[in-house]
């Protein structure tokens, strides 16, 4: 169920005419380009506590390393198009943000290809308009889109109670494949009713939580795949540990950037501690600069119009989709111990996404704030 009133937002008044209203967020604007540039909320320049904790983490980097690039991956459009469809065939694939955008396009793909989709949305709106369009590729045994708000951790337990019962029903209790796809880029600070921001746990520590629920549906499997939509911003950033969710001081894009490298983080560590005993490998597909509306939904003017401009040149939805079903699909990509992928080819991530004693330090953050027993992953 929706849980439309589990956040809050601090709105400015209704009352404000327009003039006064585009000041006031030129002024936010240029406040937040200055924090950025100049100032962090544990009053040190942030130049200069990036500088520390690089500095810190180049003492006792522990990085894995990816076998040398390039690698050699067919890429899916040299396969003939009835194996790939054979391989995805009958396969249980969860997707989230599977209602808008480059999750939409996946799914309607993943049906077309006779894949059984369990779509996870957000407005029940869209969930609705989804469906339509998804039965337009496949009937409707092939799937189901269940709204979920995911900033919520309570929300996502729920979730991961739904689709083990959807899997259950299914008969096979097998899971083939996670797609952790959601996630919002809100222009002001939301604090979920449970205190956290909503960046961090929509973008990041949702899928956290959702893929160790759902670790012993996917060892069922065999051989399954987690897959994380991340983006190039998360290069040129690093963990704000003393202020991962930004309290006090919030800059969306930062936010954001931070969010996208958690997930990387994420990967490497769960391939380190979970593959070997899983069978499950952790990818991360970066799907570029694609057209869609996720910088309108930030509820500001001013990102609406950058958003407008800087997206006319991405790329279709349908485009970065084949490329995560690319991910989904080719064993070679199992194989090659290459974790980060964009357009089909292996890329090296932000080296502190590879520092083991980073990624070990926000597994153990991460598994507190999510509040994740032992039990709950089984294993
Ligand atoms: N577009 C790009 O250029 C680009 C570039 C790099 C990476 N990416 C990544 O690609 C992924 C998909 O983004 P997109 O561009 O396709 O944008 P999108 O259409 O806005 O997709 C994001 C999805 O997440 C859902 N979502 C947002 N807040 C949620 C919440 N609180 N609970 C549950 N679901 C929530 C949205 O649902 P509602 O719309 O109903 O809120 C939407 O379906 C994201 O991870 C993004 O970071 C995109």
């Amino acid at each position: 169920m929706m849980v439309f009133t589990a956040v809050q937002s601090d709105h400015h008044p209704d009352g404000l005419e327009l003039p006064l209203k585009s000041i006031g967020c030129l002024v936010s604007l240029v406040f937040h380009l200055w924090n950025t540039v100049a100032y962090d909320n544990t009053q040190d320049p942030s130049w200069l506590l990036h500088f520390k904790e690089i500095k810190q983490m180049s003492r006792n980097p522990v990085i894995t390393e990816p076998p040398n690039l390039p690698c050699q991956v067919k890429s899916h459009k040299e396969k003939p198009l009835e194996k790939m469809k054979q391989s995805l065939k009958d396969k249980t694939i969860v997707v989230t943000g599977a209602a808008t955008g480059i999750g939409l396009a996946l799914s309607r793909l993943l049906v077309s290809h006779g894949a059984r989709l369990i779509g996870v949305g957000h407005s029940i709106a869209r969930c609705e308009e989804a469906s339509r369009l998804l039965l337009e590729a496949a009937d409707n045994s092939r799937f189901v889109i269940l709204p979920s708000e995911l900033s919520l951790m309570s929300n996502v337990r729920d979730l991961s109670t739904k689709i083990r019962q959807h899997l259950n029903d299914c008969g096979t209790g097998k899971l083939d494949a996670l797609v952790l796809n959601a996630a919002a880029v809100p222009f002001r600070q939301i604090r979920t009713i449970e205190g956290m921001d909503t960046q961090w746990t929509v973008n990041y520590l949702s899928g956290f939580l959702l893929s160790h629920l759902l670790i012993p549906e996917l060892a069922n499997a065999g051989n399954a795949r987690l897959i994380s939509v991340s983006s190039d911003s998360h290069y040129n950033m690093h963990m704000r540990w003393q202020n991962l969710q930004f309290d006090g001081f919030y800059h969306p894009l930062l936010a954001y950037k931070q969010s996208k490298l958690a997930q990387v983080m994420f990967t490497a560590e769960f391939n380190r501690r979970m593959k070997g005993a899983t069978g499950i490998t952790a990818l991360v597909s970066d799907p570029g600069l694609v057209r869609t509306d996720i910088g309108f939904k930030g509820n500001s003017i001013w990102m609406d119009i950058f958003w407008k401009w800087r997206s006319r040149h991405g790329r279709t939805t349908e485009s970065a989709a084949e490329d995560i079903l690319f991910l989904l699909e080719d064993n070679d990509v199992l194989q090659s111990g290459h974790i980060y992928w964009k357009y089909r080819q292996p890329k090296m991530p932000n080296r502190i996404a590879l520092d083991e004693n980073q990624g070990r330090r926000l597994r153990d953050i991460s598994t507190q704030l999510a509040g994740l027993a032992v039990k709950d992953s089984s294993l």
